[in-house]
């Protein structure tokens, strides 16, 4: 599923940026991939992905 649809980002490549460290937040996620770096209408949905990464693992 698209998370960020500026940047082409999906929820797949979001999981695996925080299951192997590179990002841990909305905003290292921001420097890793481009999420939430336009128009940030994704930044909500990414920072719930991210939350729900860490608490499963
Ligand atoms: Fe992510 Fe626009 S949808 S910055």
């Amino acid at each position: 599923m698209y998370v960020c649809l500026c940047k082409n980002i999906t929820s797949s490549q979001i999981r695996d940026a925080v299951e192997t460290g590179r990002a841990g937040c909305v905003r290292s996620l921001a420097r890793e991939l481009g999420v939430a770096t336009q128009c940030g209408k994704c930044a909500r949905c990414a920072r719930e992905l991210v939350d729900s990464c860490a608490r499963s693992a």
